[in-house]
């Protein structure tokens, strides 16, 4: 006998379009470990409610969500390999986030920065209960299933980290249900944005999108934040924290060609004009594949509803029968009239 597949879960808010720091930070081995594990992605669009709860917002949930999918086909994930569902329509969600929250305590989630720097950045002048519950519900995501590991980026590792805990005291109290979930944070945990500020993200207009075209591609690097110093391609210049060569680093195959620019730019024999061509040429490279999947996906009409429905039924499968283990091993009292 063979034994079964261990699992994966995890996923992302459908907030926008995916750049290359979701690449590195999580996707890469998602589509690396799609083999080896029986893999659950999750749109999370309740959780957009936990900062965004406005009608407005919500209105443009249905986009992101299409979007979010088709970034997930055209990096590779295989929806015939992998399961890949919509938080909101698997009730269980709820009712296991319900449970969790009289395991984890209001200062251990008090204790969590990012939750403080989301509603920060959201404008909001104190904390909604739902937004501290932030990573409760992440952990009802990531052990409905019964997921074994947790690819995600290094802004969700305390999130991960309250998962293990939960999972661990409901165990402790009421049998062995659950797993305790491992984290695995990609091989660029943090990777910095086009203008050297701070990490790539949507919001701070310093990324590379995966469905960027090529002309955009070659834009956006021709305008990357360099080595500040370097007024002139006689200089020396620093290769260390340089966006230009983390990204090289990140998506150039080519090693011998990055060591070789990586020596002329710190002897100042070479411009930046040529570090950032063949840094474009590099990201087309890598983007490129996405691109043809994505068109390949694009072009039928209905599949990205059709691959989420069927990912939706197969999750809501399992999310039942955790719910049924977890009642049972609580010992919920139950009306034995009523249908279950
Ligand atoms: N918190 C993730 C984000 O930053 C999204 C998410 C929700 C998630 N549930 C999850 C990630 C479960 C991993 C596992 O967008």
């Amino acid at each position: 006998m063979t034994q079964p597949k261990k699992r994966i879960l995890t996923g992302d808010r459908p907030t926008g379009r995916m750049h290359l720091g979701h690449y590195v930070g999580s996707l890469r081995n998602r589509i690396r470990l799609q083999d080896e594990y029986d893999c659950f992605f999750i749109v999370a669009d309740l959780h957009t409610l936990t900062t965004r709860p406005e009608k407005e917002n919500i209105a443009q949930v249905g986009q992101h969500i299409r979007d979010a999918v088709l970034d997930y086909l055209a990096v590779g994930i295989d929806p015939e390999r992998s399961t890949i569902f919509l938080q909101s329509e698997v009730p269980e969600t709820f009712e296991l986030n319900l449970i969790f929250e009289m395991l984890v305590t209001v200062p251990r989630l008090e204790r969590i920065p990012s939750l403080k720097d989301m509603a920060k950045a959201a404008d909001m002048e104190s904390m909604p209960f739902g937004l501290l519950g932030y990573p409760v519900l992440q952990a009802a995501d990531i052990l409905l299933p019964r997921a074994h590991l947790v690819p995600v980026g290094k802004d969700n590792e305390s999130h991960v980290e309250v998962t293990r805990e939960i999972a661990r005291r409901f165990n402790y109290l009421y049998g062995e249900v659950f797993p305790v979930p491992d984290t695995m944070v990609g091989d660029v945990p943090s990777l910095i944005g086009t203008d050297g500020q701070g990490k790539m993200s949507k919001s701070l207009n310093n990324a590379i999108f995966l469905s960027d075209d090529e002309k955009t591609v070659n834009q956006k690097v021709r305008g990357m934040y360099t080595d500040p110093n370097r007024v002139r391609a006689d200089i020396p210049g620093r290769v260390e924290g340089n966006p230009v060569f983390i990204y090289h680093d990140a998506f150039n195959p080519n090693v011998d060609e990055i060591n070789d620019l990586k020596e002329r730019y710190q002897q100042g024999t070479v411009g930046d004009v040529e570090v950032k061509k063949k840094l474009a040429l590099a990201i087309n490279n890598f983007l490129e594949p996405m691109r043809e999947r994505r068109a390949q996906y694009e072009a039928q009409p209905g599949l990205v509803e059709e691959v989420l429905v069927a990912g939706t039924e197969r999750m809501r499968q399992q999310a039942r029968e955790t719910m049924a283990a977890v009642r049972d091993a609580m010992g919920i009292y139950r009306l034995p009239q009523l249908a279950h």
